[in-house]
């Protein structure tokens, strides 16, 4: 049977200046998640929301939330953010001085509780941990800033990270984030990814309205599982 792969709308990539419109063709569309980058300009270099901007945006929708943290020790932020069940709530490998004890305290919140690589940090460093973690998220840009390229040997991580979770008997799914579009999502898809993070290569982009990228990217995901 085919897998489910749902995408994820990155919402620092949306056209603010008519973003309430554009979370309405989301919703409309059915998009699973909005994907929500918190940066705080010291793991990453920028700044991006906090929770102000992102309730605003949570009161207008159903869709649930995928909190993608890219700051350093972010639990001293899990009570900042609001959490239904459903969300998910990624953080990120390198960050966390405890990861177990971290993951343990965002179970407690009854989040979907993710885990974020950057490009360059192995599938291994996740060994002993795996097994408390609902979403692994693959980074395929470095953390910070949309419009990047994409780092082609994480294709290769992806490939490694399924065969890891399926040998285990794991049902952990594989999330990806960074340069998400219609050429690469073939072949994200058949190394087996489950959630695809859209944001401005792929959904959000200036030559291509809204509702046909999405089109689009549902299309290269059907091509990638055929
Ligand atoms: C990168 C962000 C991404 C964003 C980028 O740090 O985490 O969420 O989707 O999208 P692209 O690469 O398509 O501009
Ligand atoms: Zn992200």
């Amino acid at each position: 049977m085919r897998r489910k792969v749902k995408v994820s709308a990155s919402i620092m990539c949306v056209d603010w200046l008519n973003a309430g419109k554009q979370i309405e063709i989301l919703e409309e569309e059915q998009i699973d998640f909005l994907h929500f980058d918190v940066i705080d300009g010291k793991f990453a270099a920028d700044f991006t929301m906090g929770s102000s901007i992102i309730n605003v945006i949570r009161d207008k929708t159903n869709i649930k939330s995928d909190y993608h943290l890219m700051v350093n020790e972010p639990k001293d932020l899990f009570d900042t953010f609001e959490i239904s069940p459903g969300d998910i709530f990624t953080i990120h490998q390198e960050c966390c001085r405890n990861l177990h004890r971290d993951l343990i305290s965002l179970r407690r919140k009854d989040a979907i509780v993710g885990v974020a690589l950057s490009p360059g940090t192995p599938i291994e460093t996740l060994d002993y941990v795996i097994e408390d973690i609902d979403v692994v998220l693959v980074m395929t840009v470095n953390p910070g800033f949309k419009g990047q390229k994409f780092v082609p040997q994480t294709l290769r991580k992806i490939r490694d990270l399924r065969e890891m979770i399926d040998r285990m008997g794991l049902d952990t799914q594989i999330s990806i984030d960074g340069n998400v579009n219609t050429e690469n999502v073939p072949q994200m898809v058949a190394a087996g990814a489950d959630i695809l993070v859209g944001g401005s290569s792929g959904l959000f982009r200036a030559d291509v309205s809204l509702r046909d990228c999405i089109a689009s990217l549902r299309n290269s995901i059907i091509e990638g599982q055929e």
